[in-house]
């Protein structure tokens, strides 16, 4: 066994948000956002970060090197398809972590099989070879039957004996397309625990897309048939409809560990502040009604919950808000709060910042309270967001913008941006309303041929004060890219949020194409 071995009552989590999660289109994540969310990975006790793929791009090794550099006590894998030159690569970037892995991978199904052009014992001979060879570099070798879900039961089985044999020390399972039943994700782990030699060696791991809803209780069924490390996301972030909730199986084997006796090592007031986290980063919002971490998760509006909710909180609530990092204060923020008392309701809004950090957030939080009376809850969580996504050395920067307004149109907007090293270029643009008249003067100094898919305004708070959080969507080809920015002028979050996307873009240009690398995974 490795040294990430568990025994039987303990469940690995394996987060693969920076892998899987941000393969989903529109997610992509700049250098310095995965390397903050891999520190707060390794900081809640995440076993395993999957931190990239590193022959996908430059970019993706450095971001893995990197990661794997800080890392205090998570295991750290790259993914590498099965051939040397990708295995290789990531035994580069994996290796400077105290505690490396490699997870290598290819598609066994048959319609995978048809892609690769291996019949079954090219297929089998394929995978000694690569797990053979990435078990020569490094002694915890992760190995994946892509498409495992929709393999033939026997085929499963000799193949997964392949890996055993060639090395591997965990054998994940991955349901690629999410289109198994919790029964047949257990009997499934069940059977090649019974049926592969040298299964007792190994840890299982189990790996679920939600595509039909079903990726935690199919997580879970696992668990009980033996698997041992759940492969998941912050937010259930993802290919198509994404993975596994980490919050949810999380917070599933605490609550229910009646029936489920089972124990990670995950700190659970963290889950919060990752999550909101995550949610700033990748541009995708959690639902309001999102288990465990949607804004109304905790919220108990209607007359009988909040009575019931007076008299014994256990009504209505299987869980409380503080083990997730939800903290019930009612201090109002505004601009004579000092420093500490920041530090303080960041704290309980499961933020920690260093000195350095909270100098800059305290900057911000005054500019924000100079302008807005009360600052609330979520004002400070779309400030954080907005500090999260504030990048100095972004590609596309706004300088200054003018917005002219009347009733007599068209409006007018001033913008000065700073493109690349290229310096700064000013514009005097018209639309049809401030926002169109700000993005035709973005357009008109960097122009470029991505549509723009979707445009969100909501408010963060009442009043007319309030902040407006604005989401923004530009598609350039197959490919989707978020962003999204918070202020009190809807025309000043609207550019930024536009900006935001555009920096994603630019920065993805440097990219492989990671779905066609998935795809080709042979
Ligand atoms: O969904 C999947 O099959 C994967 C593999 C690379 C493990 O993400
Ligand atoms: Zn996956």
């Amino acid at each position: 066994m490795t040294s990430t071995a568990s025994s039987q009552d303990h469940v690995l989590i394996f987060d693969t948000t920076l892998r899987d999660g941000e393969q989903s289109p529109g997610a992509t994540m700049t250098h310095s956002e995965k390397l903050e969310i891999a520190a707060l990975l390794d900081e809640m006790g995440v076993d395993i970060i999957e931190a990239g793929f590193p022959i996908a791009s430059e970019g993706d090794f450095q971001a893995v090197m990197e990661i794997a550099q800080n890392a205090k006590n998570s295991v750290i894998c790259g993914l590498a398809r099965a051939n040397f030159t990708d295995i290789d690569r990531c035994w580069e970037a994996v290796r400077h972590a105290a505690r490396p892995r490699i997870h290598t991978f290819i598609g066994t199904s048959p319609l995978h099989r048809d892609i690769t052009a291996l019949d079954q014992d090219g297929m089998v001979q394929r995978i000694h070879d690569t797990v053979t060879h990435a078990r020569n570099l490094c002694d915890n070798v992760q190995w994946s039957p892509m498409d495992a879900t929709r393999t033939e039961p026997d085929f499963l089985c000799r193949v997964v004996e392949a890996a055993i044999k060639a090395g591997a020390t965990t054998i994940n399972i991955p349901d690629t397309v999410g289109y198994t039943y919790p029964r047949e994700s257990a009997d499934l782990i069940a059977m090649l625990r019974e049926r592969v030699p040298g299964a007792d060696e190994i840890i299982f791991a189990t790996h679920c897309h939600n595509d039909l809803g079903m990726a935690t209780a199919n997580a879970l069924a696992a668990v009980e048939a033996g698997a041992r490390q759940i492969e998941c996301t912050i937010n259930g972030l993802g290919e198509r409809a994404g993975n596994t909730a980490l919050e949810e199986v999380v917070m599933a084997l605490k609550v229910r560990n009646d029936i489920l006796p089972f124990r990670t090592g995950i700190d659970t007031t963290k889950i919060m502040g990752i999550s909101r986290m995550v949610a700033a980063v990748s541009g995708f919002p959690v639902q309001y009604n999102k288990a465990v971490v949607g804004k109304n998760a905790f919220a108990h509006e209607s007359g009988i919950h909040q009575d019931g909710m007076l008299k014994n909180k256990e009504t209505f609530e299987i869980m409380r808000p503080e083990d997730i990092g939800l903290q019930a204060t009612n201090l109002v923020m505004g601009k004579h709060s000092g420093r500490a008392a920041l530090r303080a309701k960041l704290s309980d809004l499961g933020y920690e910042l260093g000195d350095n950090q909270l100098k800059d957030v305290f900057v911000r939080f005054k500019a924000l309270a100079d302008r807005k009376k009360e600052v609330y809850d979520d004002d400070l969580i779309a400030l954080m967001a907005e500090a999260s996504l504030a990048d100095d050395d972004a590609f596309l920067q706004i300088r200054r913008l003018r917005v002219i307004c009347g009733t007599e149109g068209p409006q007018e907007a001033e913008m000065t941006l700073r493109v690349g090293g290229g310096g700064e270029k000013f514009i005097d643009a018209t639309g049809d309303g401030p926002v169109d008249a700000t993005f035709n003067a973005i357009k008109m100094l960097f122009p470029h041929d991505a549509r723009l898919e979707l445009y969100q305004v909501h408010a963060v708070t009442e009043g007319t004060d309030a902040q407006a959080t604005v989401s923004v969507r530009l598609k350039r080809g197959d490919v989707v890219y978020s962003g999204q920015s918070s202020d009190t002028d809807t025309v000043v979050a609207s550019a930024k949020a536009y900006i935001n996307a555009l920096n994603r873009l630019v920065m993805h240009q440097h990219r492989g194409n990671l779905s066609a690398l998935m795809s080709s995974a042979g």
